[in-house]
């Protein structure tokens, strides 16, 4: 028989061989409790938490959470059902409602997760015969769809505006296209050009979707991304989000003003074909949006975290994504997984989280600590995650 598994055999192996070294699974920390958005008890000990994406520190704002308790007994714990039959509640339209009023657009459909709203959107916009042009780094969830979706399928070099338009000149005159751009690419934290980008995607007749899920309550003067922050929200043609990072719950989202939106919620099955999201996560998800409308203080306390951070981390001597900070993403270049997977061990050790990041998710085989940032820690936080990196650091043999 042929074993199915056999072509996991690397992963195996590289997996058991991080272990033998005695390193703990980077892939298998238990939170024990969550104490806040910023700190959590990991392996008995109190440690502060970089890299959970919980950018606004939504998940335990008090009235999020009473929203949320109030839809469990009011609508009970699940819908049960598809959004096309019985799983339409009141909530599922709020939410809907307060996306709408967040980026001031004409229609906004929720998915179960940002991972089926790009699966859905892309596959179902682009199918057989259209063209999708898409950065090289896009999120899985991306490129999954362009596969489903059975579009012939164009990438580019990450953030190459040239190259993006290069590929669009080549494609055939009449074909339908769509241009795939995200806000922040999660990786190492950049953002995109998104105004150069746009401009040339409209100029070769291309609709253009972005996914702000890394930029979304954050960035720009309404926290609507970097397509807003760039002056250019009204030109693109479908932002895509999750309620996973700054909403801080879990859900996904389309917002358009096409005014032939609505026809998606009949003709794209990651939507038809899956249950909705339960009462309580769209309640949660419709007070957190309606607060993050009106979260300039928190943004700018964001912002002044992320700066002290990529400062303190670069005059430490660490090797970072982007040399000045874009976004609530900093992340630290590790020389191989071997010394990555200590360093994150050191880190631990030290009461700190943050995530490590290898191949295939990482661009260019590298492996990475990303470490995000939360409106919620304190300037002192930030200033106990530097002392900790520096030791850790020295630990490990990454900084001298
Ligand atoms: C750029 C991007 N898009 C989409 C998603 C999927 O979001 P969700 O967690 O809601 O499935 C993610 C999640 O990591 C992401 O980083």
């Amino acid at each position: 028989m042929n074993d199915l598994f056999d072509k996991f055999q690397p992963m195996i192996d590289l997996r058991a061989g991080l272990l033998a070294s005695g390193v703990e699974d980077p892939f298998g920390l238990v939170m024990e409790r969550v104490i806040s958005p910023t700190v959590a008890i990991c392996n008995g000990r109190e440690t502060i938490l970089l890299g959970t994406y919980n950018y606004m520190g939504m998940t335990f704002d008090p009235d999020v959470i009473d929203a949320g308790k109030e839809a469990l007994d009011d609508f009970g714990s699940g819908t049960t059902g598809s959004r096309v039959l019985n799983g339409t509640y009141i909530g599922h339209k709020q939410v809907e409602e307060a996306l709408k009023e967040f980026y001031a657009m004409n229609h906004a459909m929720v998915f179960s997760t940002g991972y089926q709203a790009n699966l859905g959107i892309i596959s179902t916009m682009a199918g057989k015969g259209d063209y999708i042009v898409l950065d090289i780094d896009s999120h899985a969830s991306i490129w999954d769809g362009c596969k489903m979706g059975d579009a012939e399928v164009v990438p580019f070099k990450h953030n190459d505006i040239e190259a993006m338009e290069k590929r669009l000149k080549r494609i055939p005159e009449g074909a339908g296209k769509l241009v795939v751009l995200e806000g922040v690419y999660s990786m190492l934290g950049d953002i995109a050009p998104l105004e150069q980008m746009i401009g040339i995607a409209k100029k070769h007749g291309a609709m253009v979707l972005v996914d702000e899920a890394h930029s979304m309550g954050f960035i720009g003067p309404n926290g609507r991304g970097v397509a807003e922050d760039q002056g250019v929200l009204d030109q693109v043609d479908f932002v895509i989000g999750t309620f996973s990072k700054s909403v801080g719950t879990v859900g996904g989202f389309c917002v358009s003003n096409h005014p032939k939106f609505e026809i998606l919620r009949l003709v794209c099955r990651p939507y038809v074909f899956t249950a909705s999201l339960p009462p309580s996560v769209v309640a949660t998800a419709a007070t957190s949006i309606r607060k993050l409308m009106h979260a300039g203080n928190k943004r700018a306390h964001l912002w002044e975290n992320s700066k002290t951070l990529h400062k303190g981390l670069k005059d430490r001597g660490f090797q970072l994504g982007t040399d000045e900070p874009q976004s609530a993403i900093i992340s630290v270049m590790m020389p191989d997984l071997e010394r990555g997977a200590a360093m994150w061990e050191a880190l631990l050790k030290e009461g700190l989280y943050v995530n490590l990041a290898r191949p295939p998710a990482t661009p260019a085989n590298m492996t990475l600590l990303r470490c995000s940032l939360c409106a919620e820690h304190s300037a002192e936080q930030v200033q106990t995650i530097i002392g900790m990196f520096e030791r850790a650091g020295k630990v490990a043999g990454i900084i001298g």
